[in-house]
């Protein structure tokens, strides 16, 4: 039934930029599901880059990023994505072929990423690798640079916002639902040191793009933000 009204042939890119754990992945998720394009969740490319780091010894505790090694290891790591290959039918990352969806998001992971993700090397293997998905229009794309940089034509981007304290609190939810024990000092603390190294990092910074609209997304409930984001996609794409 989402489908109705929708059937348009003029496919379009949606770019979603904005803070961790600003909900944006679960948001773009959705949209895709909605209008019925690919998702591409281009924070978890990231993610397995550091994985692959983690498990290799290129970065650890007490161990400062060797990005040399990570960089010269760049051919051998293959970051793909399988369609509803999980029990929840949603897409799970690949690493090299291996399902790595749910250790990228563990809080090591997590600590580690924004370095990794300020190798000019690593921005530009998975960024080439982005543009490819998207060949095709009819793709939601969610990440920091993705309105910016990656895809600068988009034609619907959207730049989401929501307070530090309101995304540490949603955070912790989620990590405690999987049994992580932390505390909410140290969410808020990675949250606030990942928006510090997102938005202060000289390759591609997380900024708005001047054509991007605003979503912010304190106060909204998933299916405010959902009636928000279809009727821009509506607008933009001519759908009555
Ligand atoms: O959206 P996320 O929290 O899963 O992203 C993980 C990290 O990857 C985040 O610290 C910033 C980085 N990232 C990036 O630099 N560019 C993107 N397009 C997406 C994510």
């Amino acid at each position: 039934m989402e489908n109705k009204n929708r059937q348009t042939d003029k496919k379009i890119i949606i770019a979603i930029d904005g803070y961790s754990s600003s909900g944006k992945s679960t948001m773009a998720r959705e949209l895709a599901r909605r209008v019925g394009y690919v998702y591409v969740d281009s924070g978890a490319m990231y993610r397995a880059v550091t994985l692959y780091a983690l498990r290799h010894g290129f970065v650890g505790r007490d161990k400062p990023l060797n990005r040399e090694a990570l960089v010269a290891a760049l051919p051998d790591i293959h970051v793909s994505f399988a369609a509803g290959c999980g029990a929840d039918g949603v897409q799970h990352t690949l690493l090299n072929g291996e399902d790595v969806e749910n250790v990228i998001r563990d809080l090591e992971v997590s600590s580690y990423v924004s370095p990794v993700a300020e190798i000019a090397e690593v921005r530009r293997a998975l960024v080439r690798l982005q543009q490819e998905m998207g060949r095709d229009k009819g793709i939601v794309m969610d990440g920091r640079d993705i309105g910016t940089a990656v895809f600068p034509q988009a034609e619907m981007k959207v730049f989401v916002d929501a307070s530090a304290s309101e995304r540490a609190t949603r955070r912790l939810r989620e990590l405690e639902a999987k049994g992580e024990k932390v505390s909410y000092e140290e969410v808020l603390h990675n949250i606030e040191e990942r928006d510090r190294i997102d938005t202060t990092r000289e390759q591609s910074p997380l900024r708005k793009a001047d054509d991007a609209y605003v979503l912010d997304n304190s106060n909204l409930t998933r299916e405010e933000q959902m009636e928000w984001l279809i009727d821009l996609f509506d607008r933009l794409t001519g759908v009555s």
